[in-house]
């Protein structure tokens, strides 16, 4: 969930470009991010952050069972750009949010919105309202091109923040040596006792309710080698886009350079006439 990343670390985007929340949900699947390739100061557009997954599969619950996928993504703006406040949404894009409700990553952080957990079925497109700052007003930013990163979720991860596993992956042999005996618990999962001939001990490894189990009694393993299947069929995965921050004199400026380059080009084929006129006048004489 975003809230462990938030607990855990204080910024989602590690010194490498990796963002936090891979730590926990390990296996990698696309995200896509949308936002427009430059925006005015002070003006509210929308970053669109794709999850896309087959809404039709089902995972594995925390208490076994199968149901549908959860969805949640952190957006990491430039510093200065922050969720548009309410009042400033234009109704066409407040038609497109649903009923989401964002975050910033931590107090003070506003550049950083976090939301989710929410159904997948609904929001494997996710609309964030977002407001570009000013430059006059906020001496801190610039005209400039700045980068936007995304972080996208569906379905449960592997770790919870103390480090231990979820059921939603794969349980290994802790020891080599033989399954001795596989006992089904009466809520689901398993406890595999291990017989270690070579260290002459018998250990447990307990599978909750929701991975399945790939040995048989009988069977030898080595330590570390899978004894369930792998049950996630969620994923995470990052992205990232440019955004220039425009300055609206440039393109001002701009269409100004343009319209002098027209008239130049009407008045130098104005010119050509003319002096066409005063050849054609002195072939005459
Ligand atoms: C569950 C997103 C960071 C561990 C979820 C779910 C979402 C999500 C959407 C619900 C999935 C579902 O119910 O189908 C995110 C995002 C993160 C993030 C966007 C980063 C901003 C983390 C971190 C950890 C973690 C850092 C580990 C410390 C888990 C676990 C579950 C889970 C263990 C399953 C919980 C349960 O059902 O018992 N996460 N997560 N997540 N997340 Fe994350």
């Amino acid at each position: 969930y975003p809230i462990f990343a938030q607990q855990n670390y204080e910024n989602p985007r590690e010194a490498t470009g990796r963002i936090v929340c891979a730590n926990c949900h390990l296996a990698k699947k696309p995200v896509d991010i949308e936002a427009p390739q430059s925006v005015l100061p002070d003006t509210v557009f929308e970053a669109i952050v794709k999850i896309p997954y087959d809404t039709q599969i089902k995972q594995v619950l925390a208490n076994g069972k199968k149901g549908g996928l959860n969805v949640g993504a952190v957006l990491i703006l430039p510093e200065g750009f922050k969720l548009a406040p309410p009042d400033r949404i234009p109704a066409e894009i407040k038609e497109k949010l649903g009923r989401l409700s964002f975050q910033s990553y931590r107090p003070g952080k506003d550049n950083i919105i976090v939301v989710g957990p929410v159904p997948g079925k609904l929001y494997n497109e996710i609309v964030f309202p977002i407001l570009s700052p000013n430059p006059d007003t906020n001496k801190d930013v610039h005209f400039l091109k700045y980068p936007i990163y995304v972080g996208g979720n569906r379905g449960r991860g592997q770790i919870y923040p103390d480090g231990s596993k979820s059921n939603n992956t794969v349980y290994t042999a802790s020891v080599t040596g033989q399954v001795k005996k596989v006992v089904r618990k009466e809520k689901g999962g398993y406890e595999i006792t291990i017989d270690n001939s070579s260290e002459n001990r018998e250990v447990i490894d307990i599978v909750p309710p929701g991975p399945e189990l790939i040995v048989s009694e009988g069977e030898s393993v080595k330590a570390d080698q899978p004894l369930t299947n792998n049950p996630n069929v969620g994923g995470f995965g990052q992205g990232e886009v440019e955004i220039v921050l425009q300055d609206p004199l440039r393109v001002q400026g701009l269409l100004v350079f343009f319209a002098s380059v027209l008239l130049a080009q009407i008045f130098l084929v104005l010119k050509k006439k003319q002096f066409e006129k005063v050849q054609l006048a002195e072939m005459n004489f």
